[in-house]
């Protein structure tokens, strides 16, 4: 890094990306400032773990991204700040467009305004919707099957008129599942409703919750069951510093996949969780849930080509294992 160290306005980074890449930027020798409404996030993450200023406030207030931008100096913006819980967004579609559409906006307009232009953002495998090739590439059509998915793919097209209309340049990254945790344990998942397959596994091995649900066993899969792409947030982090450095050095406005390229069943990852708790985790067999597909595994060539990224840990076992690490102190 050059002395000049640039400021970067993290959304959204007292959640679970968000304070992986939080630390990530730090190490690298950014200036980090964390702005989140702790909706869902954890404070003690960004004041006790990653040691970074926190901003109490939400993507939706103009007055006050007006003034951060000023007194901070910000260069550029993560933006991880979101709802998630796609079944959720199906109930209650008016929150996730307000949340993850108008507030983006008012986020990018405040940025225009402070003459912000570079913008790293959360997407998601899910603008794809029904794979019609596998491993899925950046090039695959578009079918968002959800309110969050449609506010991502919205999103992603606001972006491409903000780069045309105002020179804003974007990473956008369609991440495939987010799994594991900062292999220190100090950092990791802890969404409050949980609906990912590797800590609903290990909350039901802790005895927290009294059993896992395996949604479809009558897949055309190996084993029957879902697969999916498992990708360590430590790796999904260090993606997000190569982007914003692509940014920072003039790059144009991309879109890249992040996933590890390999396919893991459910009953994988559960039997994976069993060996490395040593633990019981009781299933429950249940029917398929509607949209989901049998298998999603992507493409991550174009990251690791263009940006250079090259995940660090893409072993199951190894995401499994910081993940524990993670819940065994979480729940103690
Ligand atoms: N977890 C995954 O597997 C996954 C997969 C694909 C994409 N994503 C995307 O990655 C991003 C981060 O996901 P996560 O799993 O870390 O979720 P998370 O819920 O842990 O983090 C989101 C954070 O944003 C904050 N937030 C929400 N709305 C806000 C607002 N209007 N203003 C300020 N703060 C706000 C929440 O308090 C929370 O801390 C999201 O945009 C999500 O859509 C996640």
């Amino acid at each position: 890094m050059s002395p000049y160290q640039p400021t970067i306005l993290v959304t959204g980074g007292a959640g679970y990306i968000g304070s992986h890449a939080a630390l990530a930027l730090k190490q690298a020798g950014y200036g980090v400032v964390v702005l989140d409404n702790l909706s869902y996030g954890h404070r003690e993450l960004i004041e006790e773990v990653v040691k970074v200023e926190l901003i109490v406030g939400d993507t939706s207030d103009r007055n006050l991204l007006d003034q951060l931008f000023v007194a901070h100096n910000i260069a550029a913006v993560m933006h991880f700040a979101a709802y998630i819980a796609v079944g959720e967004s199906v109930k209650q579609p008016g929150d996730y467009y307000r949340n993850n559409v108008s507030s983006t906006l008012n986020l990018l307009e405040a940025m225009i305004a402070a003459g912000v232009n570079k913008f790293v953002f959360s997407s998601t495998c899910a603008v794809y919707g029904m794979p019609q090739e596998i491993p899925m590439t950046e090039q695959h059509p578009h079918n968002p099957l959800s309110p969050y998915a449609a506010s991502k793919d919205m999103v992603e097209r606001i972006l491409a008129d903000f780069d045309e209309a105002y020179g804003l340049k974007s990473v956008a990254f369609r991440y495939f599942n987010a799994s594991g945790a900062d292999p220190s344990g100090c950092l990791g998942e802890d969404h409050q409703p949980e609906t990912h397959l590797i800590p609903l596994a290990l909350l039901t091995a802790l005895g927290k919750r009294e059993n896992l649900y395996i949604f479809g066993t009558d897949y055309d899969t190996p084993d029957g069951t879902a697969v999916r792409d498992y990708i360590h947030v430590s790796d999904l982090a260090d993606a997000h510093v190569l982007g914003l450095k692509y940014l920072l050095e003039g790059g144009e406005s991309e879109v890249f996949n992040l996933g590890n390229g390999n396919g893991f069943s459910v009953r994988e990852v559960i039997e994976t969780a069993k060996q490395i708790t040593e633990l019981d985790i009781p299933v429950v067999e249940a029917q398929r849930r509607a949209g989901d597909a049998p298998i999603l595994v992507g493409s991550s060539d174009k990251a690791r080509r263009i940006l250079g990224w090259n995940p660090q840990y893409p072993d199951l076992q190894r995401i499994i294992k910081d993940a524990w690490q993670w819940h065994q102190q979480r729940h103690r």
